[in-house]
């Protein structure tokens, strides 16, 4: 069993400030295998605010799999903007915006969504689903294969089309082909469990798509901050959510969903059924 900590949006330079010590007590208690961040570390990708991030990081757990949001390419300064817009991500956080973790259980492989030439929107694109390809696609079918990228690749109900990463049904087919498990994404600022089937309808292939919300900014689109913390074996996967409550001063466990192992994927199960595992380390 693996537990993986995800964490998204925390947007340095509008943080509450309130939130940073219990969070990195929550994450720590949870002992995860890897702690994932799915971009937008920064509010403006201004140098100050990636040297926070970069503190807030170095006191998290490791291995780490991190990638940048669009809020991390500078959006005034269009020089930096078009020709080095991840200068600053490369210096404070990776110079590597596509890295990844692998175990004898899991696979994490991140992706860089973020560009220029659009204010918020992302893109993925052929040579990136290859690298995919590359480094899932071989992998053996007991080992859970996870994909993190900023934008997402399924929407709650409520929100826009265009919030889609761009060319997602062209990653997606790829995806099912390499048998990816599980899609952890941000960029929404709201939690959301979903299976690719219902969008993609790829027959014998159902991902689990997880969104995060925001962790610590003061932008959170009417819902509290919140994590996620995933604990993945071959056979079932288990989705934890921690929100943010002020009365008392901790983020605490505020939503469980736990989805099966099929032949054509992952199916959630009955709410209130019998849990196939319980993470040893909750501690609750
Ligand atoms: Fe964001
Ligand atoms: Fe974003």
């Amino acid at each position: 069993m693996r537990v993986i900590v995800h964490l998204s949006d925390l947007h340095f330079g509008r943080v509450d400030a309130a939130l940073l010590e219990p969070l990195r007590a929550r994450v720590r208690g949870l002992a995860p295998h890897v702690v994932v961040v799915s971009g937008d570390l920064t509010q403006r990708a201004r140098a100050a605010q990636f040297r926070e991030a970069r503190r807030f990081l170095d006191t998290l757990p490791k291995p780490q799999v991190v990638v940048p949001g669009n809020h991390d390419v500078p959006l005034y300064n269009v020089y930096q903007r078009f020709f080095q817009p991840l200068r600053k991500y490369r210096r404070y956080v990776n110079d590597n915006l596509e890295p990844d973790y692998f175990d004898d259980e899991i696979a994490v492989v991140g992706i860089n969504t973020a560009r220029s030439l659009t204010f918020k929107d992302g893109r993925i694109n052929e040579k990136q689903v290859g690298n995919v390809r590359a480094k899932l696609c071989k992998l053996p079918d007991h080992m859970a294969k996870i994909i993190v990228t900023h934008h997402p690749f399924d929407l709650p109900p409520d929100q826009q089309h265009h919030d889609l990463v761009g060319r997602a049904a062209m990653a997606m087919k790829t995806f099912a082909e390499c048998g990816a498990d599980i899609v952890l994404s941000g960029h929404l600022h709201s939690s959301h469990t979903s299976h690719s089937a219902e969008r993609y309808k790829i027959p014998g292939h159902s991902a689990l798509i997880v969104q995060a919300g925001t962790a610590t900014s003061t932008r959170s689109r009417g819902e509290t901050n919140s994590f996620n913390a995933l604990h993945v074996t071959p056979e079932e996967v288990r989705v934890e959510r921690y929100s943010w409550e002020p009365a008392n001063s901790d983020f605490v466990l505020s939503g469980d969903e736990a989805f099966r192992h099929t032949a054509d994927g992952w199916h959630r199960q009955k709410p209130g059924s019998e849990p196939f595992f319980r993470g040893a380390e909750k501690g609750l």
